[in-house]
């Protein structure tokens, strides 16, 4: 069965190819345009599965080379669109950016599923469809608030875009994963984030910090209404995310589905606090992290984290690594990327 992944070349995308060479037999092949990666990620995915995997530069905002891809591959039985843009700060700043990127990429995605009838379909979406929760854990069915920013908006209508579609193209199925916050790298440490813009969460900020490469982390706030003071988030190891990719696949392609799209939360379930994530860190890597206490970052809310039955009960799915894993990978990457000079 072959599989075709958008954004294969970045963070997700790439565990997402390694989890499915090393569980399954399907055949990967990869489209992205190196905005937010590059090509070298192929060699990583080769040094820890000891596959080469065919790959095609392409911008799928182009819809004639994108069709090409189908017309090259008329044996692709399912996609998993990971390719977009994701840096919160950077779309309020540049809305249209994400506009044009995340929601045309998507509607040539979606034309291509139909036009080549390709029968399944995995989104990803985010936890950023929410916005500011009023109940936690928070579930597919809790109520979406307006959204913080232009990225979150454009998951807010790609759901939108899947679901209109699914339902006027009997056949066809489809999955939105809702991801919380992904983090970590692949256990061996030898494949993880390499954005091509500065990354802006938590857990590089830790590792970089812990590194050298940044002075000291501001801890954003210490006053919120939780245990310590600190935020808390639903941190989840990044190849638990992929896993969580070929089981909904799996369903996709074998199951009778219940809905022809649903749309299901990735996360452990568990909210770990700012201090929390720091101390876990300092535990594994034996380092002190200089860091301080600074404001509060504006958009940010209290606390999120993830009801997750529905991802257990349908796709089976439980996430098998713990923050300790998650800090632990991340770490092993960042040090290898300081050993080739990152
Ligand atoms: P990433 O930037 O590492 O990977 C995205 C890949 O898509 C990059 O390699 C980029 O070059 C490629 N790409 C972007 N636009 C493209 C285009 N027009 N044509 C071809 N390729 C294109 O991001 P990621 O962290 O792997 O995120 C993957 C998906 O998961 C995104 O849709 C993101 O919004 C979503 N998501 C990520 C997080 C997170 O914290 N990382 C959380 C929730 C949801
Ligand atoms: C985590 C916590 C910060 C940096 C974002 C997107 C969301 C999803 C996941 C894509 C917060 C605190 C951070 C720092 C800090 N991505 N922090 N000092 O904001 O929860 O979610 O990534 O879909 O859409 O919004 O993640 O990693 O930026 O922050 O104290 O230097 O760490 O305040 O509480 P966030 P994050």
């Amino acid at each position: 069965m072959k599989i075709l992944i958008t954004g294969g070349a970045g963070y997700i995308g790439s565990q997402t190819i390694i989890e499915i060479i090393e569980n399954t037999d399907w055949e990967v092949i990869s489209i992205d345009n190196y905005s937010n990666s590059s090509e070298n990620t192929y060699s990583r995915i080769k040094e820890i599965t000891g596959k080469d995997i065919k790959y095609y530069d392409v911008d799928l905002r182009n819809l004639s080379e994108t069709e090409s891809v189908f017309n090259e591959n008329p044996d692709i039985e399912g996609i998993i669109h990971f390719a977009a843009f994701k840096a919160v700060g950077e779309s309020v700043d540049n809305p249209l950016m994400y506009y044009d990127n995340n929601i045309n990429s998507l509607n040539n995605i979606l034309k291509c599923q139909t036009k080549f009838n390709i029968p399944s379909l995995i989104f990803s979406s985010s936890c950023s469809v929410y916005g500011n929760v009023e109940e936690l854990p928070v579930t597919e069915n809790s109520k979406l608030s307006k959204s913080e920013s232009p990225y979150a908006y454009t998951k807010q209508i790609g759901e939108v875009m899947v679901d209109d579609f699914i339902k006027v193209n009997q056949g066809l199925k489809a999955i939105s994963l809702r991801y919380f916050n992904p983090v970590g790298s692949h256990i061996s440490g030898l494949n993880g984030e390499l954005s091509s813009t500065k990354p802006n969460n938590l857990v590089p900020f830790i590792t970089q910090t812990a590194i050298g490469k940044l002075d000291c982390l501001t801890v954003f706030g210490n006053d919120y209404a939780t245990k310590d003071g600190t935020c808390i988030r639903d941190y989840i190891h990044v190849s638990d995310i992929a896993n969580a990719h070929v089981l909904a696949l799996q369903y996709l392609l074998t199951k009778d589905v219940e809905k022809p799209h649903d749309i299901i939360n990735l996360g452990t379930g568990v909210g770990v606090t700012v201090l929390e994530a720091i101390n876990a860190f300092e535990k594994v890597s034996n380092k002190k992290l200089n860091y301080k206490i600074g404001n509060r970052r504006e958009g940010d809310v209290a606390a999120i984290y993830a009801n997750n039955e529905k991802a257990q009960k349908i796709l089976k799915w439980s996430p098998k690594m713990n923050l300790d894993d998650m800090m632990l990978s991340a770490w092993k990457w960042e040090q290898k990327l300081s050993e080739n000079n990152f």
